[in-house]
């Protein structure tokens, strides 16, 4: 059985301000919700959230890391230094970065790696951009970033993966991918995991983000293959995530 997941995943956006009142919110509004629950923060509020986060069941997560342990490394965070500040699970590979810092497959890879090494979950995404999809590509792409995910982990590590994928067209843009398009691309990858490794499949989290709302999650986290998802704007507002995370509450029960 795997158990529901919701990320929200503010990217550049907030304030201590703001973390002082949205992730108060989310710890009352949350407390006993039978999904498991992450917020990934930028990180300079990371020690802030991890405080207000402290007795919760709600998890904290970094959007980024560096491969290394430490060095010289300009600007960079590594795994150790997002464990030291409470942080469980890192997102790793997302579309803004593999498109804005041109991180390639074998980097985000690494990065998995790195996040593993360090004790750390990470959620790696992937997906098509709209010409890849429009011109028939959209399977094969996805298949080969997960490919070359699964290469360079070793069997036992991939155990530990959680899988997201976003298409890059349903991200930012208010359109989300239907359920039918997001639940065709998670049998895929599941049907790709298990014949990596046998049982993977059914064990590996899948989750879907691009526009995902408390309009559409509940369509979307009812999909046979969707374990919950990946939220950017709507998890910068308590009444819209939490929404999204109920949802996604008990959706595990008949996968
Ligand atoms: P969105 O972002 O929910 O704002 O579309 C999702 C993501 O980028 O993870």
């Amino acid at each position: 059985m795997r158990q529901s997941l919701v990320a929200g995943n503010w990217k550049m956006h907030g304030s201590q301000g703001m973390a002082r009142e949205l992730v108060p919110a989310l710890v009352g509004a949350l407390r006993g919700v039978e999904a498991e629950i992450v917020v990934c923060p930028p990180f300079p509020f990371l020690p802030l959230a991890s405080d207000l986060l402290k007795g919760s069941s709600i998890a904290l997560g970094a959007q980024d890391l560096h491969t290394a342990e430490s060095g010289a490394c300009t600007g960079d965070v590594s795994g150790p230094m997002l464990r030291d500040v409470g942080c469980t699970w890192v997102i790793v590979g997302h579309s803004e970065r593999r498109a804005g810092h041109d991180e390639q497959d074998v980097l985000v890879a690494d990065k998995a790696l790195a996040a593993l090494r360090a004790g750390l979950r990470p959620i790696v995404c992937v997906g098509e951009t709209a010409r890849q999809r429009e011109s028939g590509q959209a399977l094969r792409v996805v298949a080969g970033q997960f490919a070359a995910l699964l290469a360079r982990l070793g069997p036992g590590f991939a155990e530990s993966l959680t899988l997201a994928y976003e298409p890059v067209w349903a991200i930012g843009t208010g359109v989300t991918a239907s359920p039918e398009q997001a639940q065709e691309m998670h049998h895929r990858l599941r049907a790709q995991a298990e014949s990596h490794a046998q049982g993977l499949g059914a064990r590996m989290r899948l989750l879907y983000g691009g526009s995902v709302k408390a309009a559409n999650a509940a369509e979307l986290f009812g999909m046979p293959d969707i374990d919950g998802g990946l939220i950017g704007s709507a998890s910068l507002d308590a009444g819209e995530f939490v929404a999204i995370c109920r949802a996604a509450e008990g959706m595990s029960w008949n996968k």
